[in-house]
């Protein structure tokens, strides 16, 4: 089951300048920062009330990150939706003839295991299912 939008996901081209300007922007600090090697990212996270924001930028030319900023620029990279259940998620959504980017969820930022679900299945926007892994 969705539970709610779990954060927003921006792309940036400089952490340093993207935390500057949100906290500027939500009047409040990041926090946390984190990396996330196998997606080869850089996070910070922001919260206000229930709504968090997770900046990325590309720590080299691999990252998704990196291809996204040069097709598109910075901007909105993904929705990520909480999921009470992401196994039960992934196989349902599969079976509803979405695209999993991975079969099995993999590790994300804070604390969560994540799965994306192709984009030109879903409307041009990349959606994350995420799982707090204390919860499993
Ligand atoms: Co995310």
């Amino acid at each position: 089951m969705f539970t709610n939008v779990e954060h927003i996901g921006i792309a940036v081209r400089s952490l340093t300048d993207g935390n500057a300007l949100f906290t500027k922007l939500l009047n409040v600090a990041p926090y946390k920062s984190e990396s996330v090697e196998s997606e080869h990212v850089s996070t910070s996270f922001f919260q206000v009330n229930q709504t968090k924001i997770e900046l990325l930028e590309a720590t080299d030319p691999a990252s998704p990150i990196a291809t996204f900023i040069q097709k598109k620029g910075e901007g909105i990279h993904h929705i990520a939706f909480e999921v009470d259940d992401i196994l039960a998620e992934m196989e349902r959504l599969k079976n509803e003839g979405f695209t999993l980017l991975n079969e099995t969820p993999k590790r994300g930022a804070d604390n969560k295991l994540v799965c994306f679900l192709h984009p030109k299945g879903t409307s041009g926007v990349l959606v994350e299912l995420c799982q707090e892994i204390s919860e499993l």
